[in-house]
This record gives structure tokens, sequence and C-alpha cells, in this order.
């Protein structure tokens, strides 16, 4: 046994920063941006943090789902620029839904989701859960150097969450990771140690462009052509495919490369919320879900990479 969907959602704040406000402060246009990165807009905490699109997130999934926050077993979380390091998000979010359950955070970076979903896939195996929560939330606002128009211009804030049960969805899955904090790495605070005498990094994103692009293009293809041969299932068969939301000219190759699903069945939403980080992935999924145009028993592929390296894909039936 594994899991079955049974609700999702997602929320963003409601501030919207469009490209032409960035280039009030940046030296950058709305051309460049929507060009090399299909982005438009994004959404920014004002007074929200992590937490609070997390809770919200949380909410809608387990409303759609018709389970309350009590009958939950298990609450998983994934960010980069959750409120605390300590306590884990997942902690918070169990303490403003009611819920009792054990919580745990877990890192890996963009590609979170897809390692989340298998440690949730190994609790239901052992059946030691029934019902659980799995949450993306991002406030990259906060980690952003709003200095730096190579990065800052590409993230956005918000959330997306699954509520999960006893099911036979999860139907395959490839992991990978690869230890490397030259192409991405967003440092800790370093605090004001009277003893240290180490560097101190920015507590910023950090990021080479042009490696993440050839490692995204280059693992994404693999992972996805993966997955699909270890579930002997045809690309033909495959409804949807949901990449995670980094930049459209990554989507765009990966479509034309992965032949056997076709690139039009690769969603794309990156143009409204530019990269959520954690929150990419269960975002597109709930918005794509919204939309109508996921049915049930439709076959969908999840993507994800990002830093680590780390990278995943995993096949589901809706
Ligand atoms: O979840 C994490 C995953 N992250 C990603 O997947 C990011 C992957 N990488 C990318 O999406 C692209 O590499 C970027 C969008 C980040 C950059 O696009 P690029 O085509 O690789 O541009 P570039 O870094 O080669 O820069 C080209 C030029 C440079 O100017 P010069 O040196 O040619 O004069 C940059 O300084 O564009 C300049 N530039 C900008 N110009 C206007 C960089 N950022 C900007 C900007 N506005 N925001």
């Amino acid at each position: 046994m594994s899991f079955s969907i049974l609700g999702s959602g997602h929320y963003v704040p409601p501030r919207v920063v469009t490209n032409d406000e960035l280039s009030t402060f940046l030296d950058t246009s709305d051309a460049w941006i929507s060009e090399r990165t299909g982005i438009r807009e994004r959404r920014v905490c004002v007074t929200e943090n992590a937490t609070d699109l997390a809770v919200e997130a949380a909410k809608r999934a387990l409303d759609k789902a018709g389970v309350a926050p009590e009958e939950l077993d298990l609450i998983l979380c994934g960010t980069v620029s959750g409120q605390y390091v300590n306590p884990p998000l997942a902690c918070m979010v169990q303490e403003r839904l009611g819920a009792t359950c054990p919580c745990l955070d877990v890192n890996a970076g963009c590609s979170v989701f897809l390692y989340m979903l298998e440690c949730a896939a190994g609790y239901f195996a052992r059946r030691t859960v029934k019902k659980m929560l799995v949450i993306g939330s991002e406030q990259m606002s906060r980690i952003l150097d709003w200095t730096d128009r190579s990065t800052c211009i590409l993230f956005g804030d918000g959330a997306g969450a699954l509520v999960l049960g006893e099911g036979d969805d999860y139907l395959a899955s490839t992991l990978y990771a690869k230890g490397d904090d030259r192409v991405i790495r967003i440092p800790t605070h370093i605090g004001n140690s009277p003893f240290y005498q180490g560097e101190q990094d920015s507590p910023y994103v950090h990021m080479n462009g042009q490696e993440t692009y050839k490692f995204a293009v280059h693992v994404i293809v693999r992972d996805i052509e993966e997955v699909l041969r270890k579930a002997g299932v045809a690309g033909e068969d495959v409804r949807w495919v949901v990449p995670h939301q980094a930049n459209r000219r990554i989507i765009d190759a990966a479509g034309r490369r992965v032949k056997s699903v076709g690139g039009d069945k690769f969603f794309c939403n990156i143009d409204r919320y530019g990269n959520t980080s954690a929150a990419s992935i269960p975002l597109a999924l709930d918005e794509l879900a919204q939309s109508g145009q996921l049915q049930k028993g439709d076959l969908v592929v999840l993507a994800a990479f990002g830093g680590g390296l780390s990278s995943g894909a995993c096949l589901i039936r809706w």
C-alpha cells in the first residue's frame, strides 16, 4: 500500500509585485524577465509568514478532503524560508490547526515535495498512519537579496498542501542528490560569536543561474523518463506533467525533449507566481485540479530539482 490524494489546497499572499514594479528599483525590465523566465508577476508577503501561508493552504486541503485536523496522524512540511529554524514549520501548523499528531520538517530544497511524498509512502507502507498532511510553504521574499537582480526577480511566496489517505495511487518514484554548495546555497544567519573567525556568507539565496539551468534541464528529462520506465507507463498515457516552476524555458526545453509525453502536457503557472520553491509543485497541482483540467484517475508526473543539488520525479494517479 502507498497512498491516495484526498484533497489539495493552496494559498498565496494577496500582494502582487509585477516585473514593472521591480524595474522601479532594480536595473531590469518586464521584457528581460518575461523573455528569460516566463515570470510576469509574483506574490510577496507584507505581514504574513510561511506559517500563515501553510496554515491557509492546509485548511483548504483539509476542507476539500473532508478531513478534520484531529484525524491527522502526521504532518510533513518542506520550507527553506520558514519562520523559525526551530520549532519546525510542521509543529507551528499543527498548533494553529488544532491537530495533535507528530510533525516534522524535511529539507531537500525545491525538490522537497517529491522527497516528502516518498517519506509519506513509507509511513503508509508501514501502516503507522491513515491520514497525513504534506505542505510546501515559502516566504522566499525574506531570504532574497533585493539588490541582486539575478536572483530576486525569480522567486515568490506561497504555499500548497495535500491531504493523503490510504490507497494505491503513488505508482513510482525516483530521487537523486549530489552534494554541492557552489551552484545553489542559502547560508544561515551567522550570529555574533566573539570567537568565530571563519568566513561570513550573506544569508540570502546565492545561485549560479546558468549552472542551475543546465542541471535542471538534464535531470528533469532523466527523472521523468526514468519514473515512466519504472512504472511501465507509456508517455502518451500521462495526462499531465507538473514540473517545478523555476523557469518557463526549462519547462519548455524539458517538454521538447520528453517526446513520448509531449510539451503541451507540461503545466505552467510560473507567469503569476515565480519560483515558490517547496510550494511550487503542490501549488501548481492544486491550481490544475481547481481549473477542472484534472479528472479522477488521470496519471500525473511530478518532477522537481533544486538546491542540494537534488531532484526527483514520481507518477501518481489523481
Ligand atoms: O529552484 C531553483 C532553480 N533555479 C533555476 O532553475 C534558475 C535557472 N537559471 C535561470 O533561470 C537563468 O539562468 C536566469 C533566468 C537566472 C538567468 O538567465 P540567463 O539567460 O542565464 O542570463 P545570464 O545569467 O547569462 O545573464 C545575461 C545578462 C547578464 O548581463 P551581461 O553580463 O551579459 O552584460 C546579466 O548581468 O543578463 C543580465 N541580467 C539581467 N538583466 C536584466 C541578469 N539578471 C538580469 C535582470 N534584468 N533581472
